[in-house]
């Protein structure tokens, strides 16, 4: 799927050629003289279009305009939350229809994140899965047309957007292939490939270099499977070496069954998604790959499988941390912290101006904040803030969350420096505590997307979150021109 910037007015966008012509109608639309608009006119004269935001009317080939079917579509004051309303119920409409060129068209000169939530709308509601079905269906609509008023200032925000779709999409494409067509060894592929791209760089370990580091905590995880562990280190340099860079952290669980302190088998399967994290840093450096910033990114992806076995890691076994810290494992269920722990720690050498560790980690993270949004921890008032900004830009939400010292204490233990699991209350603030223990050396803030990264249910899907975030994040880093 492609798209295209255009720079039209509402008299303009009625004559684009197109198969469907969404034109987005904010509650300040004035008729005026030309074909759509008088069109419009009479519609709202007639009140046949409610001044709702999602509310639609669609008319099949309209007289003296370029489409074959023009939807309006109200999106009330024009905001994020009504552009995504409006879009998507019209993309719920037409989607039968199979349109194969679509033009989306403001009547009002959209800001960049209203512009940004109609373009990712837009992707979600057309993407189809396809890497294990045997007859896939083909995503049908192969050009959208973006026609807005103001296509000047918008040319740079349009880059970004459709960089964050192709991001978001890589991401959703691998998290939502099952464990065993997404094992470490293909996720180090994929990232293989993108430093295909010019200024990328990809490093992959296997267990004998993680061991000669020493990263026990990933190893312990890792040792009940018998597919191999893998460490994916990628690199993106747009800047001088002298420019700190950003690290990433993604969570790469391929498969979390709970290993020995094992999972009930109910939905066990959504486990798959337990490599959301590591599937958005795939996706932010895909998004980096096309937009070329001069920004130093570097992405790390801890990736195994958790399983039991005769060889898996046990309740009360303790093991030593990259950091020197040695650590009970309690519960093999709680394997995310034990993973990013290490790659943490491994994140020091980089001399980093943040890290932000990206996890499908808790499930009361899921039951404190929903899907909505993804929960944000950190003690870094700079990095706060400009995670909230970047979070309201790109419409990917997230909330903060607390970090006082009195929730460590649950997880002090009388047999290790610190234990994997406190108890169940504040679970999703306990393992941020958890991982908290192995950041001191830098700015450091992290991401529980457990209830963002994917839906289940009859719309069983990832959803390419924190793409769209951390991609706003890291491009609010680049130094503006002078
Ligand atoms: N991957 C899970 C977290 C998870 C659970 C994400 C449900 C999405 C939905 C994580 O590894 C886990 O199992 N966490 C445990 C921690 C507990 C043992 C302290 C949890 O949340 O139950
Ligand atoms: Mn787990
Ligand atoms: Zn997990």
């Amino acid at each position: 799927m492609n798209f295209e910037l255009l720079n039209l007015d509402a008299a303009q966008a009625g004559h684009e050629k197109c198969d469907v012509l969404l034109m987005l109608l904010a509650s300040t639309f004035k008729a005026a003289r030309n074909p759509l608009a008088t069109l419009i006119g009479k519609a709202l004269k007639a009140g046949d279009l409610a001044d709702k935001p999602g509310s639609l009317l669609d008319i099949y080939r309209p007289a003296d305009l370029g489409c074959a079917r023009l939807v309006l579509v109200r999106v009330g004051d024009g905001k994020c939350a009504n552009v995504r309303k409006g879009v998507s119920a019209a993309m719920a409409l037409i989607k039968a229809a199979k349109p194969k060129q679509v033009a989306l068209c403001f009547d009002q000169a959209p800001d960049s994140a209203s512009l940004h939530v109609a373009l990712t709308t837009v992707a979600e509601a057309s993407y189809v899965y396809a890497s294990t079905l045997s007859k896939a269906e083909a995503r049908t609509i192969a050009l959208v047309k973006v026609g807005v008023p103001n296509s000047t200032e918008l040319a740079t925000p349009f880059a970004q957007s459709v960089a964050a779709v192709r991001g978001i999409e890589l991401a959703k494409e691998w998290a939502n292939r099952p464990a065993n067509h997404a094992t470490p060894s293909h996720l180090a592929r994929a990232a293989q490939a993108l430093a295909k791209s010019p200024r990328i760089k990809c490093e992959v370990m296997g267990r004998k270099e993680v061991e000669k580091l020493g990263m026990g905590a990933f190893l312990a995880v890792a040792q009940g499977s018998a597919e191999p562990l893998k460490f994916i280190e990628l690199h993106y340099r747009g800047a001088p070496k002298s420019t700190p860079p950003v690290v990433l952290v993604g969570k790469g669980i391929t498969f979390d069954s709970g290993g020995i302190s094992i999972k009930p088998a109910a939905e066990m399967d959504e486990m798959k998604y337990d490599m959301c994290g590591a599937a958005s840093v795939l996706g932010v450096f895909k998004a980096l790959a096309e937009l070329q910033p001069e920004i130093n990114v570097v992405g790390l992806i801890p990736a195994c499988e958790n399983l039991p076995g005769s060889r898996a890691v046990k309740p009360g076994d303790v093991v030593t941390s990259l950091s020197g810290q040695t650590i009970e494992i309690l519960n093999t269920d709680a394997e995310g912290r034990l993973v990013l722990c290490d790659a943490l720690t491994y994140a020091e050498r980089f001399k980093p101006q943040a890290v932000l560790d990206i996890a499908t980690l808790t499930g009361a993270c899921v039951i404190a904040l929903g899907g909505v949004r993804s929960g944000f921890f950190s003690g870094d008032a700079a990095l706060s803030a400009a995670v909230a900004q970047a979070s309201e830009s790109s419409q990917d939400l997230c909330w903060p969350m607390p970090l006082d010292d009195d929730y460590a204490e649950g997880l002090k233990t009388s047999f290790a420096d610190v234990a994997n699991v406190a108890g169940r209350p504040g679970g999703a603030i306990t393992a941020a505590k958890f991982l908290q223990r192995f950041t001191s050396k830098y700015p450091w803030g992290h991401l529980d997307i457990a209830g963002s990264a994917w839906k289940s249910g009859t719309a069983k899907g990832a959803t390419g979150r924190p793409v769209g975030l951390l991609l706003h994040y890291v491009l609010s880093l680049q130094t503006p021109a002078a």
